[in-house]
């Protein structure tokens, strides 16, 4: 195959996408991120937009086989923001010019914590004019959609991998975790008209260049808005981690996959927005600026409080764990900054591809 050819083409083919998705050597890499850079530029302008993300809790009732937060490891301390915390740290988001908010939370499906959320949701409205993203889980349609009426308009819930096969190698097998309803969970929150977020952990055993593949084309067919993908990580409390660690080259290989997947996503669907994961940085400390030029244009900036960042980690050597959320918001802009991105400070940042249905 042609790289240079490939890249001047308006659509590609699946095989043409293994073929981006598995480029190594370094000189065709920057032809990859540079074409999928320029692309960026069209369809959205070197701009970055952050969602402040407040990670509320670690309460979870799921046993997902790679996170830290599982419900079975029992040497995590759980915690749980209250209201006065959440309102404090959305006001701060507001007020440093973050356009939107990211409330994300390990998963509960109780009243109690509907109800929460939604009084929250409509807290937050009243503080300014702040766009609202939830990262809370699979839900009944009737949550979503109250979460959806009291104000919230996107939702990011991870597909983790397309193959089933792989989703289910990931999660323990009972009804609480599986594949089919967590796809009806993506078909439910576009029926009720959120812009929906998915993404995948890449990298993952057994996991092939053409899954890779077939997940960008999952984020076609499902007509996906926002797209939140990283390299998995091992976290050594749970099933998949224990007792592993990976060497330098597997480290290597899931970062690049992980910057080829942002740049090959950017050229495949063009016009969503894309985010330059944390879990990027947690594996190469560079990892979010190399996201930016390859394509991505949001950020989440961590703004979580001090005292429960450490508790919230769902792999192992997370970042910013012991930064506050003034020093992320400084550090963050620097590295915008080095890569010649420009961040869009007061405004939503919605996902173009929504609108440009
Ligand atoms: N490595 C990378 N990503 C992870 N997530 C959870 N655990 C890990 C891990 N060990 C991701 C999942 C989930 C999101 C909230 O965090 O993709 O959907
Ligand atoms: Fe819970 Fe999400 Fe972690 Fe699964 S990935 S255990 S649902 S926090």
């Amino acid at each position: 195959m042609n790289l240079d050819a490939i890249l001047k083409k308006d659509d590609l083919t699946k095989e043409e996408l293994v073929y981006l998705l598995d480029l190594k050597n370094t000189e065709d890499i920057s032809k990859l991120h540079k074409r999928a850079y320029e692309i960026k530029l069209e369809t959205i302008g070197n701009k970055v937009y952050y969602r402040g993300l407040i990670e509320f809790s670690n309460i979870c009732v799921k046993n997902c086989n790679y996170c830290g937060i599982r419900r079975d490891n029992k040497s995590v301390e759980r915690f749980h923001m209250t209201k006065e915390e959440i309102l404090d740290t959305a006001k701060w988001i507001y007020e440093n010019g973050y356009g939107s908010i990211a409330l994300q939370s390990g998963e509960r499906q109780d009243d109690e914590f509907t109800e929460f959320v939604e009084d929250i949701i409509k807290e937050i409205k009243k503080i300014g004019n702040l766009g609202i993203t939830l990262s809370l889980g699979e839900q009944s349609y009737d949550t979503y959609k109250r979460w959806f009426d009291a104000g919230a308009h996107r939702y990011l819930l991870r597909i983790e991998s397309s193959n089933e096969e792989i989703y289910n190698s990931l999660h323990p097998k009972d009804k609480l975790h599986d594949f089919n309803t967590r796809k009806q969970c993506l078909i439910d929150l576009r029926n009720i008209g959120y812009q929906v977020g998915t993404g995948v952990m890449i990298g993952l055993p057994g996991q092939t260049v053409e899954d890779l593949a077939n997940d960008i084309l999952f984020y076609k067919e499902m007509d996906i808005d926002m797209i939140g993908m990283g390299p998995y990580a091992l976290h050594k409390d749970t099933p998949m981690g224990q007792g592993k660690e990976d060497s330098i080259e597997e480290i290597q290989d899931r970062v690049r996959y992980g910057l080829n997947m942002i740049a090959v996503t950017r050229i495949f669907l063009k016009d969503v927005n894309i985010a330059a994961t944390t879990a990027l940085q947690a594996l190469d400390p560079l990892g979010r600026e190399k996201g930016l030029k390859a394509g991505a244009n949001i950020l989440m900036p961590i703004t979580t409080i001090g005292k429960h960042r450490a508790k919230y980690q769902l792999y192992d050597n997370k970042p910013c764990v012991e930064d506050t959320k003034e020093e992320c918001k400084g550090c963050l802009a620097g590295r915008v900054k080095s890569v010649g991105d420009e961040i869009v400070y007061g405004e939503w940042g919605d996902s173009p591809h929504f609108y440009n249905k």
